[in-house]
């Protein structure tokens, strides 16, 4: 029998609604019995509304999240039961009939309560997502999502770009991650695997002339996962012909900006909205903020007191300068007042991520306690390393790190890459314990200029910084073969908040140059034309210049939807180790599929 289809939906009824007739079609969110009253809370994907049914009548069971049909009267709640805290609080639904489209069985968990659902280990979620995607907050983070594509679909096609598909099975495109593989059943021994990303086949489209590309691609790594990182993510991957990296950065701001601010907008996000991005060198944002991935909500900068200190006597300083090492430090503003107790967890903090240790220096008015040292300006010095500097050199370390009264500084001595690693998470935890990491902020910048190249740490050789397509700038091509560290790429990040969004670069697009970098890479001419042959190939026939990049879309969906997990912006993400709890996946295959692709386990 056809059920009473929906007339209205729940969320839309208002006063003005008052006195009509409408059927709803919906989930039950919440169930009040209140002995001659029966109340029901029905949503729907718009929202909510109050349902009154006479509890006399011969009901159905209503157990929260049955799927129902209902037809009644809208009516003007009395001045005392009207909700304002609803959009339909003025209103309710007097029931006339009812019909249940399915049952609900007991849940694993309570749906309609947010608080409650905040502390519902995250797998029962996700192994029950079809539930856990009813919440008003999770179709509002799909919501945002869905906006966010459809908004970079329509500012593209605007501009000229063709949607292109490329192939999810093929064969390894290398991001610095491990490939999955998939069996080839025909020939035994050979395997696809899915793309780390579209990086080759965009670029064989721009020597195909396509000129402006873009698609909306699924990516696939296996990696450590991270709270920012999923095995299989969404791209916004883009390139474009007979462009200069300053093309591709306009269109990619221009687009970023119109996306961001359109959907805060139309979803009222408590964001400010963003304009410019301004652009950081690679090398200054490591030396200022310890990252190539600053969060420019606020300064605190790193300084840098090696100089000040060269001739310390201090041990700890003189054993890591005098080993090319450097003394480095951040503001605590308003740290001074920490207790020994507390200074000393932000030095275990520290020393989680590598540090020997963290020396201190807290600047108080002169007069509030014992001090070690006054400067000339009258601030008391306090500090693990106070006695040990002499007044000349406290003055310096004054005039270098801009130390105001109430700063505690911290400083670590290490090498230039083990102080960074450091350094830049506690700026960030200090930002954080300053109040400074304001949600309602987007800082974007560009970060320009990365290295072509970096040190393996396990093999010593080289290996791209981003990826083996990546175009050297030209004034460091002739380094290419004398100081490839000093190679410098046509290659760019887009960084927010301290997270990277997108990355991209110019390519290579001559022969020479893309074996030269190949060679560089420790991969021979034998593997280059057995791996990349086409690239290389096709690169011999007319390619014109060109670049691009590639926003992560989950990333995006994240900043708008004010979740540090990737998986609160996917429908059906993975857990941690790479595993669907939905789906039970991955799963075992069974004994002919393991015949047929002609596999079998090694013993
Ligand atoms: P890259 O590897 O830097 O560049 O990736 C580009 C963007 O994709 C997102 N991203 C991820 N998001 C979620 N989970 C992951 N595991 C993950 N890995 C990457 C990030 C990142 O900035 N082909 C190049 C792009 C180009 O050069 O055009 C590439 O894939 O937001």
């Amino acid at each position: 029998m056809p059920f009473a289809q929906r007339t209205r939906f729940c969320g839309e009824l208002r006063l003005a609604d008052a006195g009509q007739t409408v059927s709803l079609n919906g989930w039950v969110h919440r169930v009040r019995d209140l002995g001659g009253l029966l109340f029901i809370d029905m949503r729907d994907r718009t929202g909510i509304v109050q349902l009154l049914l006479d509890p006399g009548a011969d009901l159905p069971e209503l157990r929260s999240e049955t799927c129902l049909s209902v037809t009644g009267l809208v009516r003007e709640r009395s001045e005392a039961t009207k909700n304002p805290k609803m959009a339909t609080g003025e209103v309710d639904v007097k029931v006339t009939s009812v019909e249940v489209l399915g049952q609900a069985r007991t849940l694993p968990f309570p749906v309609s309560d947010e608080d409650v659902m905040e502390t519902v280990n995250e797998e029962l979620r996700v192994k029950h997502r079809y539930l856990d995607l009813r919440r008003p907050s999770m179709y509002r983070r799909l919501a945002i999502r869905s906006s966010i594509v459809r908004r970079i679909r329509a500012y593209l096609d605007e501009r000229g770009f063709l949607e292109v598909e490329t192939p999810v099975i093929t064969r390894s495109t290398p991001e610095g991650a491990r490939d999955y593989l998939v069996a080839y059943r025909l020939e035994p021994g050979k395997w696809y695997a899915l793309p780390q990303s579209p990086q080759q086949y965009k670029q064989l489209l721009m020597v195909a002339g396509i000129e402006r590309y873009y698609q909306i691609a699924k990516c696939f790594r296996d990696e450590s996962q991270r709270a920012d990182r999923q095995p299989e993510f969404t791209q916004l991957d883009l390139e474009m012909s007979f462009v200069t990296q300053e093309d591709v950065l306009n269109l990619a701001e221009g687009l970023t900006i119109e996306v961001i601010n359109s959907t805060i907008a139309e979803f009222g996000l408590d964001k400010e909205p963003v304009s410019w991005f301004p652009r950081v060198i690679y090398s200054d944002a490591v030396d200022r903020y310890g990252s190539d991935k600053p969060d420019l909500r606020f300064g605190l900068e790193l300084f840098d007191l090696s100089g000040a200190l060269k001739a310390t006597e201090f041990g700890v300083f003189r054993a890591a300068l005098g080993s090319g090492g450097r003394v480095r430090g951040v503001r605590y503003p308003g740290g001074a007042h920490l207790s020994r107790r507390e200074v000393g967890e932000l030095e275990e903090f520290c020393k989680g991520w590598g540090a020997k240790g963290m020396a201190t220096l807290a600047f108080e008015p002169a007069g509030a306690g014992e001090h070690a040292q006054t400067t000339a300006a009258g601030l008391g010095v306090r500090g693990s390393i106070a006695k040990f500097l002499t007044p000349p050199e406290i003055e310096a370390v004054v005039a270098e790190s801009k130390a105001e009264v109430g700063d505690l500084l911290c400083l670590i001595a290490d090498s230039y890459e083990a102080g960074n690693a450091v350094l830049f998470r506690l700026r960030l935890e200090i930002g954080q314990r300053c109040g400074l990491r304001d949600p309602r902020k987007l800082a974007f910048c560009w970060v320009l200029d990365f290295p072509l190249l970096e040190r393996d740490a396990e093999s010593g050789g080289w290996s791209p910084t981003h990826h083996p397509f990546t175009s050297p700038k030209d004034e460091d091509l002739p380094l290419l073969e004398t100081d490839p560290g000093r190679v410098r790429a046509d290659c760019y990040d887009m960084v927010c908040n301290g997270s990277e969004l997108a990355s991209g670069s110019i390519r290579i697009h001559r022969t020479e140059i893309q074996a030269r970098v190949f060679t560089l890479l420790g991969i021979d001419e034998k593997t280059q034309r057995e791996r990349f042959g086409h690239m290389l190939d096709a690169f011999g026939y007319g390619a014109p210049p060109h670049g691009g990049l590639a926003p992560g879309i989950d990333r995006l969906a994240m900043l708008l939807s004010d979740t540090e997990n990737i998986r609160e912006v996917i429908a059906f993400p993975k857990m941690g180790n790479g595993y669907d709890p939905m789906m039970d996946a991955p799963s075992p295959i069974d004994e002919g599929q393991w015949k047929e692709l002609g596999l079998r386990l090694a013993p």
